[in-house]
């Protein structure tokens, strides 16, 4: 210990120990931004700011003490602004898309209530690390479901149908037409319904094997009122593989999945020959050393992994696990290869800034 002291940079230990504490008060500050965004405290501020702590207390029926703790702590950390002259805080337009605007691309709502639902799980995980078996979608409990909807919710029912489909090959002509369509791994169906809506006369399949995801399915597809979308559970409704689909399509689900080159024959057996499959899953590079290097978004996506996709990947005997970064374009066009694939396209789509589409056909 006395060796290793002196061996060390007084600057650089400082230094050190700022980054960590700075990682540590991350974590307090997610709990604390999500009670704000659950509350709709980020929302209240951003519909009367600049207001005093008493006026969003009233506004948002909360008990003023606690608010304005919360508002210090949020002032503090740089979430929210705060006028010394008047006493009043307010948000930034920024930080009024990226925490009150659950429609908006930057908002990040969603990513808060599924990193505070996995705390919940955290006791769990010393255990997968000694028995490298992981935990479910389900383990993770019904906030981990819900906190990915809201992640996927404002891509799916806002950009997916007019901006992202139409750069699949001949895939809107159909649907318009009228086609059969499993989307696999569909969470909580806000990309089915989004398609189902556009798209009356094409008849709709969601798979999934997440009870929790099926439940918020159902509940949306009642809640959208949609007639054209059907739900099933893999373990007991398996895709027929006989051919009969005209696309399919997965959002971030291979990655996730315990045994995705079983899925990925089965999705190639379920398409006819002329089908489809889009297949978005997580931006990243063949190796750690160039994700390490060249992927800014590699230290949340190994956190992610270990919490949730890698855990889910491996949450059976002989799971795959090829954790959040594991279905790179490489890995993608590998696979669905060996699947008997014959033609692969990575579609050249930029306005997600976590995921990379795939145009993959028999
Ligand atoms: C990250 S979530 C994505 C959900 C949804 N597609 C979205 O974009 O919000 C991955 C989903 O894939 C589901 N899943 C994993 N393996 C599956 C399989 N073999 N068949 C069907 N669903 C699967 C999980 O239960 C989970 O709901």
């Amino acid at each position: 210990m006395s060796d290793i002291s002196q061996s060390v940079d007084r600057e650089a230990l400082q230094k050190f120990s700022r980054d960590v504490s700075r990682s540590v008060l991350g974590g307090l500050n997610c709990a604390l931004t999500f009670v704000g965004d659950h509350l709709g405290l980020y929302k209240g501020l951003a519909d009367i700011g600049p207001a005093t702590s008493e006026e969003l207390a009233r506004e948002t029926r909360t008990s003023e003490r606690w608010v304005r703790e919360w508002l210090y702590q949020q002032a503090c950390i740089g979430q929210i602004a705060y006028d010394e002259t008047t006493d009043r805080f307010t948000m930034t337009p920024e930080a009024r898309l990226v925490l009150a605007e659950p429609e908006h691309p930057a908002y990040l709502g969603g990513m808060l209530a599924s990193v505070v639902a996995m705390f919940d799980t955290v006791d769990d995980l010393p255990d997968c690390f000694r028995t490298g078996i992981g935990q479910s979608f389900d383990d993770k409990g019904e906030g981990c479901a819900c906190g990915i909807e809201r992640m996927s919710r404002k891509f799916q029912s806002s950009y997916l149908v007019p901006n992202l489909l139409p750069s699949v090959t001949d895939v809107v002509a159909k649907l318009t037409a009228g086609a059969l369509v499993g989307d696999v791994g569909c969470g909580a169906a806000t990309s089915t319904i989004a398609m189902a809506k556009a798209f009356p006369n094409s008849e709709f399949v969601g798979y999934d094997i997440s009870m929790n995801a099926l439940a918020r399915a159902r509940h949306n597809i009642q809640n959208a009122g949609v007639k054209n979308v059907t739900l099933a559970n893999p373990i007991d409704h398996p895709l027929p593989e006989d051919g009969s689909y005209d696309f399919i399509t997965t959002f971030d689900v291979i990655h996730d999945s315990t045994h995705p080159d079983l899925l990925i024959s089965a999705i190639r057996q379920s398409l006819k020959p002329d089908g489809t499959w889009l297949c978005a899953d997580i931006q990243g590079k063949p190796t750690f050393a160039e994700n390490l290097k060249d992927n800014a978004l590699a230290s949340m996506a190994y956190s992610f992994s270990v919490m949730v996709c890698m855990s889910a990947g491996l949450s059976v005997e002989g799971g795959a696990g090829l954790g959040t970064l594991g279905f790179h374009e490489a890995k993608a066009k590998e696979m669905s290869s060996a699947a008997g694939f014959t033609r692969f396209r990575t579609i050249d789509y930029e306005g997600d800034q976590f995921n990379a589409f795939y145009e993959i056909r028999p």
